[in-house]
Order: structure tokens, then sequence, then C-alpha cells
């Protein structure tokens, strides 16, 4: 298993499925799921990738999609499982990482990236197969949003105080609900690179209102046949 995923597995360990539902809010997650499900109109078989415990997953197949739902840390799949379960919702849960997919080309519609999930990896090899991968498993005509925040460029405060880091600052720590969290910041010319590595032509990039934030979208479009 890749670094990245190591580290987002153990953190995800300690904080438990509990930690990260405190971490949002009923209001935000049913904007959410409202956003979610305008842009999956249409598209009936979904990868919700990184699913945590199902925050989206289980509204998804309450609604009739057919779900399928990855995440890395198997704390939260049983989390999402035992949901799932209490509710008789049939969806394929997964253990497993974003960057190596245990799915056949072609599976999905729509493959779903949310809540800065994509963010948790920080070298460039592992995001490239992470597209690489999103754009394998979906559909001729399938579609892939991944969801995060939207940062500026850094300022001098920010690089001098250790908040920005690594190679173009793009490594961020903030401190919220009293722990700190380190993510890689993403903008229009890192998935643009990502995009052009993965050979992917047919993609945009673009700030919305998202779950009652502002929040920068990647949108990956898979060609038709
Ligand atoms: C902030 S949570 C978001 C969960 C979910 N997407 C949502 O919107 O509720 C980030 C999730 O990404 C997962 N994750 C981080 N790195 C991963 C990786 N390499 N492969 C699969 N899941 C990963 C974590 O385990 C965690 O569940």
């Amino acid at each position: 298993m890749l670094n990245s995923a190591l580290r987002s597995r153990a953190e995800y360990a300690e904080l438990g499925a509990d930690g990260l539902a405190a971490r949002t809010t009923p209001e935000r997650d049913a904007a959410t799921i409202k956003a979610v499900e305008e842009l999956l109109v249409g598209r009936e078989t979904v990868l919700d990738l990184c699913c945590g415990y199902g925050r989206i997953a289980l509204p998804l197949a309450r609604s009739g999609k057919v779900v399928h739902a990855l995440d890395i840390s198997p704390n939260l799949i049983e989390a999402g499982q035992a949901k799932a379960a209490e509710e008789e919702l049939s969806i394929e849960w997964a253990v497993g990482s974003m960057t190596d997919l245990p799915y056949k080309w072609d599976s999905f519609d729509a493959v779903i990236c949310l809540w800065t999930a994509f963010h948790e990896l920080f070298a460039e090899d592992e995001q490239i197969s992470t597209i690489c991968e999103i754009s394998r498993v979906l559909k001729p005509g399938g579609m892939a949003i991944i969801e995060g925040p939207v940062w500026g460029p850094a300022t001098a405060a920010e690089i001098a105080n250790g908040m920005r880091q690594g190679p173009e600052h793009r490594i961020v720590t903030t401190e919220h609900f009293g722990t700190s969290s380190v993510h890689f910041i993403h903008d229009e010319i890192s998935y643009g690179r990502l995009c052009a590595a993965a050979g992917i032509e047919d993609y945009k990039v673009y700030k919305r209102e998202w779950g009652g934030r502002r929040r920068l979208i990647l949108e990956i479009h898979q060609p038709g046949n």
C-alpha cells in the first residue's frame, strides 16, 4: 500500500466513524446529497470512491442507485455496512485504495470522490494513478466528480509559519475540531497536469456552492461510444 493510503487509514482508525460524522452537519449532508443527486440524473451505477462511513453511498442506495463503495479505512466501511444491513440496503462495499481499484474496465456510469478525500494523496504518482483508475472504471459517456476545498496561492505568512509546505506550497496543515489535518491543495493547474498525464481531454475545473460551502470541483467526462 502506498504511503498516503497508510497515513489516512491510521488517521481514521483513530478518529472513528463518529468522529468523522461530528465534522459535518445534517444540513450540509442534505445539501451535498441534493447536489450529488442532481449531477447523477440518468446515471444509475455509481462508485462512491473513498466513501467513508457511507454518508453519501447510503442515501444514494435509498434513492435507487446501484452503489459500490470503496474506502481504505476498514472501520469506516464496517460502520457503513452496519447501517446498510439495518436498513436492508444493497451496497457493494470494498476496502481498498483509490490508487488501485478492484473493478473491471467500464464498470460505472459515475464515480464520485467527495469531501477532500482525493486531497489525502500527497505524491503526484498516487494522484495520477487514481485519475487513471477512475477513467478506466468509467463506462463510455460516464462522469466523475472530485470535490475539495478552494485555496488561493500561499501567502508569505502561511509559508513562514509552516502552514503551507512542499512543492508549490501545496501541502496545507489546518487546525480544526481540536486536531490538525494535512491535505494536498489542488487547483486548475494541478488538475490540468494530472488530467494531461492521464490522457484525459474532456474535463472541467470549477468553483460552486456545495453543501453550503464554496468548493472546487474536477469533473471528468469519459468519451462516449
Ligand atoms: C473526509 S473523509 C470523506 C468520506 C466520504 N467521501 C464522504 O463524503 O463522506 C475522507 C475519506 O477518504 C478515505 N481515504 C483516504 N485515502 C484513501 C485511499 N488512498 N483510498 C481509499 N480511501 C481513502 C478515508 O478513509 C476517508 O474515509
